[in-house]
Parts: C-alpha cells; sequence; structure tokens
C-alpha cells in the first residue's frame, strides 16, 4: 500500500525544478555549449520522470548526467533507454549538432510525433526508438542523416507512409521499422525520388507487422546484400520479385502472411545460404518450389497457399539441415515419405489437411528432438508407428481414426494436451526458496530476492522449434551469452515464458539481475538496455535475428508494479480511440481509469490490514461472517503454495490486472487453477465474500467452477476448476488451423449458453462484465466454458434491467453505449459475446493494427458476394471454405446484431443461443449428407457429435448425449443444473 500510494513528482513541482535549472544556466553550465544547455533544458521541460542525475546542480558534460556524453562541450551521444520517460520529445532535439548516438528506446510512456528537427543531426550514426509510444508519420527529413548505420524505429504506432528519402540512407545496416502502422507501398526508385532499392549496403530489412501494401517490383536487386528480409504480416500483393534469387547473401526470408499472389519464382532455389523460407498464408499457385539446392535450410513454412496438388517433393528427405517442416492445406497427396521423420535435425512436421493417403510409416531411427508430428485431416487409412516415438503425433480426421477399431482408441486419434512443456531456467540449487515481494524475483546465481531489468526477447525467425528440456543446451547458450556479453554475473539470466507467439515469432521473457545489490542504478540500466536494442549482443546464431522489448522497470516505476500496468493501459487507449472514432472519449477513459482505482485505493484504506474475517480460512466453524458456501472449501495457504511450488513462475498459467494464475494439483490429485490477487487489485473482506458466494451457487456446464477458495495471511485466492486446454484465444493464435468452422460453432455456442444461462437462470441473474476470448477455456473436448466473474455484478431485483455503475471490462470488446451512459445491462455481454464471435470468424484480435474487428467488418460485408460475403480478406484462413454456406452468413449476421450500436436492438442471449443451435443443425446434416471430406473425417474427434453416428464416439463425455439439438429440432433447451440455494 505504501508502494501504491506513491506519486510521481507532479508537474508543479517539475515546472519549478526547470524554473531552477533555467536560471542556473550562466553558473552551471561552465563546460557545456549554451546551445546544446539549452537543448537538454528543452528536452527536460516536456518530460515527466526524467533520470534523477538531470539536475541543476552538475553540468550534463562532467559525467553526471545519466545517459549523456559529451566531446569539447558538444553532447555526442544521448542514450535514455528504459528510464520510463513520459512526454513528448521536443523540437530542440535538433539543436544538438554533433549527435552521433541517440537512443529513447523502451519508454512506454514518451510519444507524440518524432519532429521534423531530427533531420538537422546530419552527424547521427545511430537513432534507436524502439518499444516507445511515438506516432504520425515517419519525417522525410530522416533521409537527410546521411551518416545513419542503424535505425531503429520498431514497436511503436508510426503511420502513414514511408517516406522515399530513406532511400538516401545509403550507409545504413540495419533497418528497423517493425510493428507499427506504416501503410502504402515500398518507395522503389523512379527518374525523380529516391528508394529503397538504392540501399545495397543494407542486411536487415526489418518491416513485418504493418499494413504496408502494393507490390515488390523493382525492390530487389543483385547489388544488395541483404540478411533478413522480414516482411510478413502485411498487405503485400503480386507476384514474389524473380530478382530475390540474386540476393544470395540471404538467410532469413520471411513473406508469410500477405497477398502475394501467382508461381514462386524457380530462382529461388539460388538462395543457398537461407535458413528460414517461410511463404505461409499468401495466395501462391503453381507448383510447390523445389528446394532441394537450399542445404542450409533449417525451418521452411509454406502452409495456405494454393499450390497445385502434387505427391511430397524430393526435398523433404533429402534436405539433412531441415529442423521443421511446415506445409498445412498444402494439396500434397499420395504417401508421406518415411524418410522424412528420420532427418537428422528434425524437430517438428505440420502436413495437416492435406490428401495424403496409404499407411504412416514411422520407423527407423528417429531423434529424440522430433517433438511433434500433425498429420490432421488427411487420407491415411493405416499407421505402423514405431515404438521408440513418443512425442505428439496427431492423425485425427484420418480414416485410420474413425475405420480401424484397433487404431481408433489410440491417443493420436484425440485431442491431446500438447506435451510440450517449454524450458524454464531451473531455480533448483536455491534449496530453500525465498519469498520475494512482488516486483522482486529470485536471482538464480545467488538465490537471492532482486529486481531484475525484464522484458521480452523476441527472435523472428530461429532456426529451431524445439522448446522443451530436449532442448535445453541451446537455451542453457542464451543464458550464458547473455550474462557474459551484458557483463553480468554467471548464472544472473533467468528465462521463462518461452513459445511461438501468434506471428510465429519464438518469444522469452527475460530477467536480468544486478550483480551486486538488488537493484540495477541507472547508468547500468542503459548499459545493459544498449546491449540489447542496438545488437550488441548476439545471441548463438541459431536463434536469428531478435528484438527486444524492456517492461517498465519497477525501481523507477514510480509507483511500483502499478506504473507499468498504467502505460499499458494508456496505449492501448490510445490505439483504441484512434479506431473507434467517436467512440471512445480519452477524458472519459482517464475518468473511469482514475475512478478504478480510486475506488481500489478506497477499498484497501478502508479494509486495511484489520479485516474482520480474518479467521475465515481457519476456523469455519465461525460461521458468523463466513460466506453461505454451496460445496466451495475453504484451503490453507501452506496447502495452496506447496501444491503450486510456492508459487513458482512455472506454475503460473496467466497473469491480469487482479494478479496471476497458478495451475497446481491438490494432494487427492484434482488439478486445479488457482487466482490469486495482488496486493493492490484485492477486493474488500465483504466484496471477497460475496464473490465466493456468488460463484459457489453458480453451476453449469458451460462455466468454470469453483472449488473453494483461501483467505489467510493477507491473502485472497479462488480456486477453480482446472481447464486444461487453454483459452479461446490462444487456441485461435496457436492452432488456428485445427479448429474447422463446426469446432468455432460448437464453442460459440457453449460459451453462449454459459452466459444465457448467467443471464436467464442464475438467481440473481449476473452480468459478467468481461466477456471475451481470454476468458473463454477450452477443455479436452473443446468444449467452452466461460471464467473470471471477478467483475460480475449482480443484477438485483430492485434495479432489474439496469444496473448504473463505473465501467469495466475489456477495451475492444466494451459496448459503447454501456460506455457512454455507463447503464449496465445484460445487453452489453451481448455486445462482447458479439465481439467474440467475430474472432471466430477472422481469427483476429478485436483491436489489431490499430483496426477494430467491428467496424472493419460492417464496412466489408457485400450481402452479393456468395463466397464470402465481402470479408474474404478478414476471414481466418483456415475457414475460408466454409464461408462460402449459408451458416456462415448467419452466424455473421447474428454477431452484426450482437454488436448493433443500440442495445435494444440485440438479441438476448437466449436467442443467441437458439440461433446458433439452428446454424450448427444445419452444419452437421449438410456435413454428413455430403459426405465432404475433411468436415466428415473430423467429426470423429468432436466432442460434442450430435446428429447421428457420431454421438457413440468414445471421447465423447456423458452430458453429450443430452445434445439439446437433434431430434427436437432447435427448440432452445439449456443445460444447467441449480444447485438450490
Ligand atoms: C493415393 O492418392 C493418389 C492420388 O490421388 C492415388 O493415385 C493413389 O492410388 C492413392 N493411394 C492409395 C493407397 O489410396
Ligand atoms: C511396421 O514397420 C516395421 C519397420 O519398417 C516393419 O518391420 C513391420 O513389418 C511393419 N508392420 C506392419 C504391420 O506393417
Ligand atoms: C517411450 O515411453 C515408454 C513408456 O512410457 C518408455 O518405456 C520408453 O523408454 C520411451 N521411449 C523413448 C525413446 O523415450
Amino acid at each position: 500500500m505504501e508502494a501504491a500510494t506513491r506519486r510521481r513528482a507532479s508537474p508543479p513541482l517539475l515546472m519549478l525544478a526547470l524554473a531552477l535549472l533555467a536560471a542556473s544556466v550562466p553558473a552551471g553550465f561552465c563546460a557545456i555549449n549554451p546551445q546544446d544547455g539549452a537543448a537538454l533544458n528543452a528536452l527536460l521541460s516536456q518530460w515527466t520522470n526524467a533520470p534523477a542525475s538531470w539536475s541543476s546542480a552538475s553540468d550534463p558534460c562532467d559525467g553526471g548526467w545519466d545517459g549523456v556524453t559529451c566531446s569539447n562541450g558538444r553532447v555526442t551521444s544521448l542514450r535514455l533507454l528504459s528510464n520510463n520517460i513520459q512526454g513528448t520529445l521536443s523540437n530542440s532535439i535538433g539543436q544538438l549538432s554533433r549527435l552521433t548516438y541517440l537512443d529513447l528506446s523502451f519508454n512506454i510512456g514518451l510519444g507524440g510525433p518524432l519532429p521534423a528537427s531530427i533531420g538537422s543531426l546530419s552527424q547521427l550514426s545511430i537513432l534507436i526508438l524502439a518499444g516507445c509510444s511515438f506516432t504520425g508519420s515517419i519525417p522525410q527529413e530522416l533521409g537527410n542523416l546521411q551518416q545513419l548505420t542503424f535505425l531503429a524505429l520498431n514497436s511503436n504506432q508510426f503511420s502513414g507512409t514511408i517516406p522515399p528519402s530513406l532511400g538516401l540512407l545509403t550507409n545504413l545496416n540495419w533497418f528497423d521499422l517493425a510493428d507499427n502502422q506504416l501503410t502504402g507501398s515500398i518507395p522503389i526508385s523512379t527518374a525523380n525520388t529516391p528508394g529503397l532499392d538504392f540501399l545495397t549496403k543494407t542486411q536487415h530489412f526489418h518491416f513485418n507487422k504493418n499494413q504496408l501494401s502494393g507490390t515488390l517490383t523493382g525492390l530487389f536487386n543483385s547489388k544488395m546484400t541483404l540478411v533478413h528480409i522480414l516482411f510478413d504480416s502485411n498487405q503485400f500483393t503480386g507476384p514474389i520479385p524473380a530478382e530475390l534469387g540474386t540476393i544470395t547473401t540471404l538467410q532469413v526470408l520471411r513473406l508469410d502472411r500477405n497477398g502475394f499472389a501467382g508461381a514462386v519464382p524457380p530462382n529461388i532455389s539460388n538462395l543457398v545460404n537461407l535458413n528460414e523460407l517461410s511463404l505461409a498464408s499468401n495466395q501462391l499457385t503453381g507448383s510447390l518450389p523445389d528446394l532441394s539446392s537450399m542445404t542450409s535450410l533449417n525451418v521452411v513454412d509454406l502452409s495456405n497457399n494454393s499450390f497445385t496438388t502434387s505427391v511430397a517433393p524430393d526435398w523433404f528427405t533429402t534436405l539433412t539441415a531441415l529442423t521443421s517442416v511446415s506445409i498445412g492445406s498444402g494439396q500434397l497427396t499420395g504417401q508421406v515419405p518415411k524418410g522424412l521423420f528420420t532427418l537428422p535435425q528434425l524437430q517438428q512436421v505440420v502436413l495437416s489437411n492435406n490428401a495424403f493417403n496409404g499407411t504412416l510409416e514411422i520407423s527407423g531411427s528417429i531423434n529424440k528432438q522430433l517433438q511433434a508430428i500433425n498429420l490432421m485431416n488427411n487420407q491415411i487409412s493405416a499407421a505402423n508407428v514405431t515404438t521408440s516415438y513418443n512425442n505428439t503425433l496427431v492423425l485425427r480426421g484420418n480414416p485410420v481414426c474413425s475405420v480401424d477399431p484397433t487404431v481408433s482408441g489410440k491417443p493420436y486419434c484425440s485431442v491431446q494436451e500438447e506435451n510440450t512443456m517449454a524450458y524454464t531456467t531451473s531455480l533448483s540449487k536455491c534449496s530453500s526458496m525465498a519469498v520475494c515481494s512482488s516486483d522482486q524475483s529470485l536471482n538464480p546465481a545467488n538465490c537471492g530476492c532482486a529486481f531484475p531489468y525484464t522484458g521480452k526477447m523476441i527472435f523472428r525467425a530461429p532456426f529451431f522449434t524445439d522448446l522443451t528440456n530436449t532442448n535445453s543446451d541451446t537455451f542453457q547458450q542464451l543464458e550464458n551469452t547473455l550474462a557474459t556479453n551484458l557483463s553480468l554475473r554467471n548464472g544472473s539470466v533467468f528465462l521463462s515464458d518461452i513459445k511461438f507467439n501468434s506471428d510465429n515469432y519464438l518469444q522469452i521473457q527475460v530477467k536480468l539481475f544486478p550483480s551486486s545489490g538488488v537493484s540495477f542504478n541507472v547508468s547500468d540500466l542503459i548499459r545493459v538496455g544498449s546491449y540489447l536494442s542496438n545488437q550488441i549482443y548476439k545471441p548463438p546464431p541459431k536463434f536469428g535475428p531478435y528484438y527486444f522489448i524492456a517492461d517498465v522497470y519497477a525501481p523507477l516505476a514510480g509507483a511500483s508494479s502499478t506504473g507499468g500496468k498504467k502505460s499499458q493501459i494508456s496505449t492501448g487507449a490510445i490505439a483504441g480511440i484512434a479506431v473507434a472514432g467517436g467512440l471512445l472519449v480519452i477524458a472519459l477513459i482517464a475518468t473511469a481509469l482514475f475512478a478504478l482505482r480510486q475506488k481500489r485505493r478506497a477499498n484497501e484504506a478502508l479494509t486495511g490490514r484489520t479485516d474482520p474475517f480474518a479467521s475465515w480460512g481457519v476456523s469455519q466453524k465461525d460461521s458468523g461472517g463466513a460466506p453461505q458456501l454451496k460445496g466451495a472449501r475453504s484451503f490453507s495457504f501452506i496447502e495452496l503454495r506447496n501444491c503450486t511450488d510456492n508459487f513458482s513462475d512455472t506454475h503460473e498459467i496467466g497473469s491480469g490486472g487482479y494478479g496471476k494464475v497458478y495451475k497446481g494439483t491438490l494432494v487427492d490429485g484434482t488439478r486445479v487453477a488457482i487466482k490469486r490477487a495482488e496486493r493492490g487489485s484485492m477486493q474488500g473482506v465483504v466484496e471477497f465474500k460475496n464473490e465466493i458466494e456468488l460463484l459457489s451457487r453458480v453451476h453449469h456446464r458451460n462455466l468454470v467452477s469453483l472449488i473453494g477458495f483461501c483467505y489467510e495471511q493477507g491473502e485472497q485466492m479462488l480456486v477453480y476448476e482446472y481447464i486444461s486446454n487453454g483459452t479461446l484465444r490462444e487456441n485461435l493464435l496457436v492452432r488456428g488451423t485445427y479448429l474447422d468452422w463446426k469446432k468455432r460453432l460448437r464453442i460459440a455456442l457453449g460459451s453462449a449458453r454459459g452466459l444465457a444461462y448467467l443471464h436467464e437462470l442464475a438467481d440473481p441473474p449476473i452480468i459478467h462484465r468481461d466477456v471475451k476470448s481470454t476468458n473463454i477455456l477450452l477443455d479436452d473436448h473443446l468444449k467452452a466454458k466461460v471464467a473470471d466473474f471477478g467483475l460480475s455484478k449482480l443484477v438485483s431485483d430492485t434495479e432489474k434491467g439496469h444496473v448504473s455503475t463505473q465501467v469495466k471490462g475489456t477495451l475492444g470488446y466494451l459496448d459503447p453505449e454501456y460506455y457512454m451512459t455507463q447503464q449496465l445491462s445484460e445487453k452489453s455481454d451481448v455486445y462482447s459475446f458479439g465481439v467474440v464471435m467475430l474472432e471466430l470468424v477472422s481469427g483476429r484480435q478485436p483491436i489489431e493494427s490499430g483496426k477494430y474487428i467491428v467496424r472493419e467488418v460492417r464496412l466489408a460485408i457485400k450481402p452479393d458476394d456468395r463466397d464470402h460475403y465481402g470479408l474474404r480478406g478478414l476471414l481466418d484462413p483456415a475457414i475460408r471454405d466454409s464461408a462460402r454456406t449459408a451458416g456462415f452468413r448467419r452466424f455473421v449476421q447474428l454477431a452484426m446484431r450482437c454488436v448493433d450500436e443500440s442495445a435494444a436492438a440485440r438479441p438476448a442471449m437466449g436467442e443467441v443461443v437458439k440461433e446458433i443451435e439452428a446454424m450448427l443443425q444445419i452444419e452437421v446434416a449438410g456435413a454428413e449428407g455430403g459426405g465432404g471430406v475433411s468436415s466428415a473425417g473430423s467429426s470423429a474427434n468432436e466432442f460434442d457429435g450430435a446428429g447421428g453416428g457420431a454421438r457413440a464416439h468414445p471421447y465423447s463425455d456423458t452430458e453429450i448425449t443430452r445434445g439439446s439439438y437433434g431430434d427436437n429440432g432447435s427448440e432452445y433447451m439449456p443445460y444447467f443444473e441449480v444447485k438450490p440455494k
């Protein structure tokens, strides 16, 4: 609480400090050139949270100011990374005319436009502004910076087009514009204007994750020396230029997730140094490219294109460096070559949604790094799998699973939990685990608590896919080289949360610990941050290109961890506003957030540490204040601590504003998810008690049920049943292709039923208030369960229909009417659910690359487009074929009714359930009647196999036989159990 109420230096104080600073200039700035002194002063005037060392008491050039280096009284280098600077960049930056090095990275609160005056820094060689919040367009004046060798503007919110003048930066080696909102085409030179085709010294074109469009014709030529081309996740069209084949220095080529069309040029086979080739999710045609000469190739992904039907190419068995082969939806047929699985380095094979047939042979010497083989939805009729292969094999949706009764019970025919436990740095040598306070962590080097410098390392094209302990050597190399190159103590690097994210980048949460003391001082922070922002640190080559984005450093965050969170919220808010037009208003958000925080603080202050229910957890006989529990039990703190290995990072499965969620196994073997409130977000005792009472009364097959709680030692924890398959969002991201249309309908139906129960059958009715795809969990059978009623609001009888309250919820899902009026009703949940339906259709997040899905769909719908209803560009490619059905249109129409601006026009949840039931019924009937290959094949593993034969399959759970659609048509007959009060 002490930390939470500590404030940032308030603006008036800061102004005073500045005034003093200005007044002292004549006396104080003896060494610094007055022009540079004034410029620094002007920068400072637009920042809050500047480093404490930037004070009038010392001369910036005598070494006292962190991050400032001078030569002869002129500022030559300004590096203020990770200093939690908030504000904008003053135009006066242009006066520091001797500056050669400018790095302001990882200040998420630093934004606004990049001043054009930056173009007067004619000596500038290095410009790094990664991971800030800059907006507006990239000033064309940057083209004046002829000395520039390193330009990184990635992970900001830049918009507009890339200025052609950047083609004049002919000394540029590193060019990173990734992860912004840039539009338009890549400038190519003309008779009168420069273009990026001039950049023959540049080794890195990192333009991924923007909205760039147009063709690449004319961009590439044989004079270029590019090593990494990352153009993925844009909207490029036209052919893949044949000139690419002349840039034989290339190691990484990612053109995936664009609209490239036509045939892959044959001379791409000249790229013999290529380690990674990804052309996935485009509209490429012609035959699969012949890659047999690319003997360095480790990772290849050609999925989701429109290649002509062919058998598996020869290079499947001859490219011995391959670690990962992905050609999902590749029109491949014939036998899967046996030799593929014995490639010596192979780690992953994804060949789902093809037409492979015959017998699958996995035998011979399989290397132990082969972690996953996905052959879902093929025509394989028999399988001979050696017992020495123990890792993931997916054969669902193949005849072998539905026809052969001796095989259909095999684990590879059912939905498996991914058995990949990713590597995490071991803390096992810390015998007695200290419990660190919330912002500190255990330093693996000395087992003490300290404030680590944390952030994400993102590897955009690693040459491997195995993230498990089998590959621990690789990750330990990363730990060791980080410690050594960053001059940290041996073993003081902690890696966790290792995964491939939605962009197919390898993401690693890194914690770097100070060599002495419990925190980094500012100059160490700058030093360590620079090694990462400026690519001075080089990871082992197989990690490929990376970037790093630091989190706010807790000791500098002003108000402990809330500092970081607040920045994130306001960034999200800014994006939301930009997108939703007049829908959201800054002031409103600020007021709402402020009010929220105030309320939290008030609660804290009220309940403090002298809570009247302190004895709940231990003595349940004291029923005076104890909650009225229906089946929920009280756990001791020790019990929950033990079953989560002291709430260790490896048990963490999620986190949010309230705190973290851990998984654990109770003594009796029950797997549970434990939601542990953070200090700052605890509820008042009364609220906590109410929530438990409420949750323990709610029982429905599509709602995550509460098992118990812990209220001890100042902790508030809720213990829920563990749902094994993750959130809907994760499933859409990570395994999107295996969620076919029918599965998506069933997930929509399940979640709708859960919500309908809350609205229409729970007593008293409950409004969820935070319906979103991360609050819908999927179990082993892909049954949807709605989670997290943390924000739930009872609809009391007196104000039935409307509850006036503070706005809560998640941007992107917020009902605009609720937002404006603060009148909460069930229809707000309906709005959020409509957004989830659009996520099911598009696979996208509600706000992605600055676009709001509701608006995008509304604008795109073309009723007379018989194929895709006008939504081709927005559709999740995994369900593109399903979009031709009438059911798909109906689904989109229903979603659009749910997101109607007017709450009154939205259907009630019960009606939504009925509609989706009807759609699913048609879908199932259609698939069975038509005998469609992929849909009928996959029905063998449907969790909810209504409609005839599929119902009896061995993986159905008992509840399935009570399907509410089926013989009696679409009549609404919800699933629920009401436990008597
Ligand atoms: C596999 O498919 C190919 C091409 O469709 C066909 O020629 C072949 O006979 C099939 N093989 C088996 C064993 O069904
Ligand atoms: C499975 O493969 C092994 C090794 O290739 C072979 O010896 C065996 O006969 C095969 N079994 C069947 C049932 O085809
Ligand atoms: C595969 O699993 C079985 C039983 O779980 C075990 O006996 C065998 O050693 C494992 N094989 C390999 C290659 O790990």
